[in-house]
């Protein structure tokens, strides 16, 4: 085995962007236009006025709004989405204050603006970034429509516990996938330029390590150590950084006693002196002054100056930046320098924005909300974030005449819209029931037996169990209400609540065909509703066209393709778990002593001393990428373009992917690696590719991953970031913890 004692072959980690600003701070050259207005304006500035650009408010902040805007005391609003109010208070910004600066609207437009699509989680689990950058244009030009200029996404946070609520709005637990889907978005948002019509700025948030919250409670206290931080969580904002995002919001939560808001290695240091970035930095809401209940700050002077000091250049709601800057500049304790920064910055975002040549928004313009492609654009990603996990030959449902459609996310036209839906519309919603009576040749009995997800009754049951057995088949639609996931929304045990189980166990005791449908903001742990059921698809909250999607799958009209995004753990208690972790010195081999087998008065080293539990095992209910289509495929044929790569080279790594089915479907093919021994230990496996490829039955084709030297690089025990010599394993596969295996060396 080569131990990799010849070094680390490293790779520039200055990105193009740093390069090209470094290239044009260090030519003789003219400064870009922008930078020479933001010189212009900013020279024409008092501190007041600098400040108050640094200044976020949230629209409900009071009588005094328009004042505080003609005095130049506010730089953005958020919570604002009345085009006429808009115009109001941009006008007054521009025609009234003295400088006439325009004010930058904010909003969270998280999965869609009217026309809302799966929950981010779910959108990571179509596996197809280009249909994620489409539903966020689509987003960005019904926000832009009425005025919004800036939306608070993408969230690109991993996160490895399903209890955490907020994962509904991020990619799940894999920073590549997270880098590919959250650049995708951001490209989305944006458009080809800032200022066009129908773009918005994108904010990736939140900065930083904000979805390893301790025991899965939102808020909660990170320990995420250098490595893992470079390695692991860093990787999506970098790669949305490289993607051209916008801005930045810090975090709530603190990490290893530093808070993301308060943070200067990682803002100041990291982002702005390492990565060279231009863009914007907005903190959380009151995220500056929620470092006094940290204990990072004694009061809300503190606060402020922590906050300017670590480089956040917004401050959203919190109003110390308005109150104390002043005083912290002329006391020495905040440079001047950092506030003028911190100015250009805001304003580079509202040249780039073009609201300085277009601050309003045109109410005659026609509305695009609901735009009959965008509800096209939605049950397309619904359909392709749905993911089968269970199928014993039930779907599809083509000789099903009479269907008993239970349970109470069936009708849910609120809840399957999910978490962050400010500006999406239940009356807009197509559910599944509404979906499934509109097609012709099925009758549907409607019983939901269970009214809402915590519904403890179970007074409806034995309607339901009375429809299904009157039905060929029963389609029972559980998971969680809306308000389960999101922000602040943890659950201790994200199994099904209320009678929801009981309602299963009945509907699967009238021994009728029984399909469980999921709609739910996270992975939940239904091992149990998953042996009831003769199939099981994974919807998450699908959005406005979850219905259409959902009955187009369930009668065969598409294929499932979704792939899940997350590890699914069997026991709460297994948790966090996840497929691309460090192996430990005794790794579980599957042939472990379970509880259940354990001799009495065994002796202590009887069971195998490897890492597992007496009772759950170590394995997961589900692994990270796994999904079912209605077909099979098999993957044969594996070879290498070459046992070695050079430093700084390349392998090809093809293989024959065959359809072996009946149906057209679509796989989705992933590719693996694993460095098997380095200066610091490497997880078990690492996502490096994945391909969504469409076969007809029968078809077949050869699938070719080209793996860089780059992709092989890591930060090791000397910070720096480079590929080590060495040996490697591979796969290609199904997901994580299946496949094709091969070897290479990296010279
Ligand atoms: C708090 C959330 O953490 C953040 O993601 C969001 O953008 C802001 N509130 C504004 O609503």
């Amino acid at each position: 085995m080569n131990k990799k004692l010849r070094g680390r072959a490293l790779v520039p980690a200055l990105t193009l962007a740093a390069f090209i600003a470094f290239a044009l701070a260090s030519c003789s050259g003219p400064k870009p236009e922008i930078e020479q207005r933001i010189d212009e304006l900013l020279a024409r500035m008092t501190l007041e006025e600098k400040i108050g650009q640094m200044n976020q408010l949230s629209y409900d902040a009071g009588a005094e709004l328009a004042d505080d805007i003609e005095a130049g005391r506010v730089g953005s609003l958020l919570n604002i989405v009345d085009p006429a109010a808009i115009n109001a208070l941009q006008r007054v910004a521009v025609e009234e204050s003295r400088l006439g600066i325009p004010l930058v609207v904010g909003r969270d437009v998280i999965h869609g603006f009217r026309t809302i699509f799966p929950i981010p989680i779910g959108q990571a689990a179509t596996f197809n970034p280009d249909l994620v950058q489409q539903g966020a244009a689509i987003a960005a030009r019904e926000a832009r429509s009425v005025g919004v200029h800036w939306t608070f996404a993408p969230m690109l946070d991993i996160s490895r516990d399903q209890r955490w609520g907020r994962l509904a709005e991020g990619f799940g637990e894999d920073p590549v996938l997270g880098a590919a889907m959250g650049s995708a978005m951001v490209r989305g948002y944006q458009g080809e330029s800032l200022a066009g019509p129908a773009s918005i700025a994108a904010c990736v948030k939140h900065f930083v390590a904000y979805g390893a919250a301790e025991g899965g409670r939102d808020y909660n206290s990170t320990n995420v150590p250098p490595h893992l931080m470079r390695n692991v969580y860093l990787v999506p904002f970098k790669a949305a950084i490289d993607a051209g995002a916008a801005t930045l919001m810090t975090s709530f939560n603190e990490n290893d006693g530093i808070p993301g808001t308060g943070n200067k290695a990682l803002v100041r240091d990291m982002l702005r002196d390492e990565w060279g970035w231009d863009g914007m930095v907005v903190s959380d809401w009151a995220s500056v002054t929620e470092m006094i209940a940290h204990g990072f700050a004694a009061d809300a002077k503190e606060a402020a100056m922590r906050a300017a000091n670590a480089g956040v250049d917004m401050e959203m709601v919190s109003g110390s930046y308005l109150q104390f800057l002043p005083a912290l500049i002329e006391e020495g304790k905040v440079p001047q320098d950092y506030v003028d920064n911190s100015v250009r910055n805001i304003l580079r975002l509202k040249f780039r924005l073009g609201l300085f040549e277009n601050p309003y928004v045109d109410t005659d313009a026609p509305s695009p909300l609901y735009a009959p492609e965008h509800l096209e654009a939605a049950r397309e990603t619904a359909r392709q974030s749905a993911v089968l996990l269970k199928n014993d030959g039930v779907l599809p449902l083509e000789g099903a005449k009479t269907v008993a459609v239970v349970g109470p996310m069936a009708d849910a036209p609120h809840d399957q819209l999910g978490t962050w839906i400010f500006d999406g519309r239940k009356e807009g919603t197509i559910t599944p029931l509404n979906a499934l009576r509109d097609l012709s040749g099925i009758t549907v009995l409607h019983e939901p037996g269970v009214s809402y997800s915590r519904d403890r009754s179970t007074a409806g049951i034995a309607k339901a169990v009375a429809a299904a057995r009157r039905a060929d088949v029963v389609v029972a639609f559980v998971g969680e209400e809306a308000i389960l996931s999101g922000e602040a929304h943890s659950l201790a045990d994200p199994g099904l609540k209320g009678a929801q189980k009981e309602l299963v166990a009945a509907l699967a005791g009238t021994g009728k065909p029984l399909v469980v449908v999921v709609m739910a903001g996270r992975p939940l742990t239904i091992g149990d509703e998953l042996a009831a059921a003769d199939a099981m698809l994974y919807c998450f909250h699908p959005g406005t066209m979850g219905g259409p999607a959902i009955a187009d799958l369930l009668f065969g009209t598409v294929s499932p393709s979704g792939r899940l995004p997350m590890t699914f753990a069997r026991e709460v208690g297994q948790i966090p778990l996840y497929y691309n972790h460090n192996n430990t010195g005794r790794p579980f081999t599957g042939s472990e002593t379970m509880i259940d087998d354990i001799p009495l008065e065994a002796a202590q080293t009887s069971l195998g001393n490897t890492s597992y539990y007496l009772d759950a095992g170590a394995e997961p209910l589900f692994p990270f990428g796994f999904g079912l289509s209605y077909t099979t495929f098999e993957y044969s044929e594996l070879s290498l373009s070459s046992g070695e790569m050079a430093s700084g080279g390349s392998l090809d790594v093809t293989f024959t992917l065959t359809n072996t089915g009946r149906r057209e479907a679509t796989e989705v093919a992933q590719f693996y690696i694993r460095d098997v021994s380095g200066s610091i230990s490497r997880p078990v496996k690492e996502l490096k590719d994945f391909r969504r490829v469409t076969l007809p039955a029968g078809g077949s084709a050869r699938v070719t991953f080209t793996l860089t030297a780059e992709q092989l690089a890591f930060y090791g025990l000397d910070g720096t970031f480079g590929a080590e010599p060495g040996d490697f394993l591979l796969w290609v596969g199904p997901d994580s913890s299946s496949g094709l295996e091969a070897s290479f060396t990296l010279r």
